[in-house]
């Protein structure tokens, strides 16, 4: 049976519940946090704790726990699920709390509340990764301040099911003629030989994936830096990849139905794939 956590107790989850006039469901008055365990370990957890942190202090809904209540609640929510045989991904959400009365302002004396669950990862099947998938372009439709993991994902939503309806596995989003990321995911192209990023920015999500490519990059001497790209600078990449906690380095080798490079994941790609699989396994065996 799965067990969730709610404001403080581990809960079957079909006894996990809310009421209606939580700001969650109301408003998406919340932020949230996706972070991978595997073998049991929370992978970066210091790392998405100051993210949380950060998404917190954005829409100003105070943290309800210390980095070491986060870590206790989140090991004996893994411990309750039996995580440790595979690779699970926590979900969690902290919302503004519910208040009688629908006002947009926030209410006074309000209680957050804290939500968190573990679900196995299902990654893409390993013919995927193989192959590459492929993405569309478009303009990035969403707010000012995409640096916060806020819950309300609709513009998010909209966009990952237009590249769906299209028969792609990501939206690229422009902004302005420029790349910000994917829908649910950052995005890094090879141009030239070089490895690049788009620039941290209130543009996009501060990816912790996103972080740990630049360093696998980095310790293995590869060429790699952030920069502005261009839609035509990232129609003429060699390489294109989007990263994400769930689907970790995916490589996209059609971009509005033209081939990215020969049309197969490229050779950086496939290095700092092998990069990361070896860093994952390492967690694992640390005790
Ligand atoms: N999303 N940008 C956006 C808009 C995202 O939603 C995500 C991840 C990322 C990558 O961040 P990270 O490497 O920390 O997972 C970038 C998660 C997986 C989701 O909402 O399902």
């Amino acid at each position: 049976m799965k067990s969730v956590y709610l404001n403080g107790q581990l809960l079957p989850e079909e006894q996990a519940l809310i009421p209606v006039t939580d700001r969650g469901f109301l408003f998406g008055d919340g932020v949230y946090e996706i972070i991978p365990a595997y073998g049991g370990k929370l992978f970066r957890l210091d790392e998405h704790l100051d993210r949380l942190q950060n998404s917190l202090d954005g829409v100003r809904i105070g943290n309800p726990h210390s980095v070491a209540e986060w870590q206790a609640l989140l090991q004996q929510l893994l411990e309750a699920n039996h995580t440790s045989e595979s690779d699970y991904s926590v979900y969690l959400q902290i919302t503004r709390g519910s208040a009688p009365r629908r006002d947009h302002a926030f209410p006074q004396d309000i209680v957050p509340t804290v939500f968190a669950s573990a679900t196995p990862i299902i990654k893409p099947a390993d013919e995927i990764y193989r192959q590459g998938v492929s993405a569309i372009t478009l303009e990035d439709t969403r707010w000012k301040q995409c640096h916060i993991k806020a819950i309300t994902l609709l513009p998010n939503i909209l966009l990952r099911q237009q590249a769906v309806d299209a028969g792609a596995a990501e939206a690229i989003l422009l902004n302005e003629g420029y790349l910000t990321e994917g829908a649910a995911s950052n995005v890094f192209i090879v141009l030239k030989g070089e490895i690049l990023t788009p620039f941290k920015s209130p543009e996009l999500l501060p990816g912790i994936t996103r972080d740990v490519v630049l360093e696998l990059a980095q310790q293995n001497n590869l060429a790699c830096r952030e920069a502005q790209i261009s839609t035509q600078q990232l129609h003429e990449a060699e390489e294109i990849w989007i990263t994400s906690s769930t689907r970790e380095v995916l490589a996209v080798t059609l971009l509005d139905g033209q081939l990215v490079g020969d049309g197969k994941p490229g050779p950086l790609w496939s290095s700092i794939y092998t990069y990361y699989q070896a860093f994952k396994k390492q967690l694992r065996q640390t005790a």
